[in-house]
């Protein structure tokens, strides 16, 4: 039992949507597999071939629509309406760009930005479309009227957004889950290190071990969506809060 001094901090990847039919990033079929990420996932690609790195994304954007959030998602938002629901701390920080987490009955803090959301460079306009799909067609501004939005995602080089509010969750965290990251992307492939340096419980979660396990670790494998409902169970029992 661990009484209201609890807070609990969660990090996801793309594993957490691997079992919704979103591929991951690196491995057999993953997103990287071929294309370096200079060329579809840097502030310099969008300004050499803004054609390439359009239609990466509008195809990663079209695809969204047929996709639905799994068991993982949905276990990880009764996680968090427990919680604070108990007065327990909870935050739900995603490397992942889809909107799985939302549509499963939680919003969780977007490091990495939103593929749903379109940013406009020039006037720094933001909304949500995911009307706007096709691949060949860029999407003017609303506001002022610059001839291509960019994905409001964040590229290789750039700063990954909120990295104030993470840090104040992770400054009291006691329980830190990570779901599906392989830990090769800096910074958060250090917060598991930060939790464990504080004292956190530290709980690792994925099909392959990641790069940042450390022994003293408690490291599931296997899929989100078959292991996250039953650890969340857990969690709770753990923590003293009632599920509903
Ligand atoms: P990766 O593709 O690097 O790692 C995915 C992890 O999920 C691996 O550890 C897999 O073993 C695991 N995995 C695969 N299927 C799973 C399943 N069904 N259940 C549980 N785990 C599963 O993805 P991330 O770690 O999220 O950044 O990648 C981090 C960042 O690298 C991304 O946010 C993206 C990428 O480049 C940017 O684009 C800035």
């Amino acid at each position: 039992m661990c009484g209201t001094d609890s807070s609990v901090v969660v990090l996801t990847g793309a594993g957490v949507s691997a079992d919704s039919g979103l591929a991951t990033f690196r491995g057999a079929g993953g997103l990287w597999e071929g294309r370096p990420v200079e060329e579809v996932a840097t502030p310099e690609a969008w300004r050499r071939d803004p054609v390439q790195v359009w239609s990466f994304y509008q195809m990663r954007r079209a695809k969204l629509a047929s996709v639905e959030p799994n068991e993982a998602h949905r276990a990880l938002a009764r996680l968090g309406a427990a919680a604070r629901r108990a007065g327990v701390g909870f935050d739900l920080v995603t490397q992942n760009v889809d909107d799985l987490h939302e549509r499963g009955g939680w919003d969780p803090i977007h490091m990495h930005g939103e593929l749903a959301v379109l940013l406009c460079e020039r006037c720094g306009w933001r909304g949500r479309d995911l009307d706007s799909v096709d691949p060949g067609a860029f999407v003017p501004c609303p506001d002022c009227g610059w001839e291509r939005l960019r994905p409001d995602v964040v590229w290789f080089g750039e700063m990954p957004y909120h990295l104030e509010s993470i840090d104040a969750a992770l400054r009291g965290c006691t329980h830190f889950l990570a779901v599906g990251t392989s830990g090769h992307v800096y910074p958060a492939a250090g917060y598991l290190d930060l939790a464990r340096a504080r004292g956190a419980v530290t709980i690792v979660q994925s099909l392959d071990e990641p790069l940042n396990v450390h022994p003293t670790d408690r490291f599931l494998p296997g899929r989100a969506a078959e292991v996250v409902p039953d650890l969340v169970r857990e969690l709770l029992s753990e923590l003293g809060i009632a599920a509903d």
